[in-house]
């Protein structure tokens, strides 16, 4: 038996710093095959997270989003081609029926980033998804995919041809892969041990990150970025409208994509259901929101005395 950490389990120790102003601080983040993200913020291909609204916005913000492949392809080319050739956009897409014709109408669409987004990402119909996307895309754009939770996972998925992977099964606010199937890693521990590879995939921090101290800690850990789902449902450039609770509060719905709600939309049936649909606070503006994890991060990375993500 092994035990593993995760964000509440740990806190950075503060180095000595010679950083005068946050400003110092860079945030930058080369993503490999010409991504670049001035700062390395990836928004979750979920449908209460992810569409053209966010894609737009976080874009020119300097983060990533993918946008979530629960609509049609025309309908995920659509909100692709809306942003015109003005920010970097990705799209999720699957391993079986539709996900080569999702792909290819991604990049006409002008996407550079395809997400292969499955929840058990070390699987053989990734390897085949990879390489068959490979093919068909050539070596200018950029493929993510996942999830995994251990370093085994992640060198073969770098290996089958991923640029950057997303890391962590069973942490994510809305997940309940743990409780439904007895199998994860605490989400920090997987960070640590994917950092440990020497191949040059990109990690992504997956699920689980509640605020940007967590973010700062999953940088620390060896993450190249952060997905977040929670933390940007609740902000006005999320898909859904704003309610009111009983008790006066503002809020929107968040749900996990493996959640009966989710599937029952997408699919018209709920096989396994491994999330919850839920909602969140109603967070105001996406540009506030981010300024303010912004400044956490800068904070953050001053408070070790590092002046970008990869000197952390
Ligand atoms: P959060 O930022 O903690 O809310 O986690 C968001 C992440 O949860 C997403 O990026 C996915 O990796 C993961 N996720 C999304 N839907 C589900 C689900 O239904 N079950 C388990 N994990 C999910």
């Amino acid at each position: 038996m092994k035990t593993g950490i995760t964000y509440d389990d740990v806190l950075l120790v503060p180095q000595y710093s010679d950083i005068i102003s946050r400003t110092e601080v860079n945030l930058a983040t080369e993503f490999g095959k010409g991504v670049e993200l001035s700062l390395p913020i990836i928004s979750s291909p979920m449908d209460t997270v992810s569409e053209a609204d966010m894609a737009g916005n976080l874009g020119e913000l300097g983060g990533l989003s993918i946008i979530h492949r629960y609509n049609t392809v025309e309908e995920q080319s659509a909100m692709i081609a809306s942003l015109g050739k003005k920010v970097l956009v990705g799209a999720a897409v699957g391993v079986l029926d539709d996900y080569m014709d999702r792909s290819r109408a991604a990049i006409e669409a002008g996407v550079k980033v395809i997400c292969i987004d499955v929840a058990h990402g070390h699987h053989i119909l990734v390897k085949r998804a990879i390489q068959s996307i490979r093919e068909l895309v050539g070596d200018d754009i950029h493929i993510m995919a996942g999830n995994v939770a251990t370093l085994e996972g992640f060198n073969d998925l770098a290996d089958w041809g991923a640029d950057s992977i997303r890391c962590n099964i069973g942490g994510g606010s809305i997940c309940t892969t743990r409780i439904q199937t007895g199998h994860g890693v605490p989400g920090l521990e997987t960070i640590l041990q994917c950092a440990q590879s020497d191949r040059d995939a990109k990690i992504i921090a997956d699920g689980g990150i509640k605020n940007s101290g967590d973010i700062v800690k999953a940088f620390a850990a060896g993450a190249d970025a952060v997905m977040l789902g929670s933390l940007l449902a609740g902000t006005d450039c999320s898909p859904g409208t704003i309610f009111k609770t009983e008790t006066g509060e503002l809020r929107k719905t968040y749900r996990g994509m493996a959640s009966a709600d989710a599937q029952r939309d997408w699919r018209g049936r709920v096989s396994s259901c491994e999330g919850i649909s839920s909602s969140v606070p109603y967070r105001g503006k996406l540009a506030d929101v981010i300024k303010e994890l912004e400044r956490g991060i800068r904070s953050g990375l001053s408070y070790s005395g590092a002046r970008s993500v990869r000197e952390l």
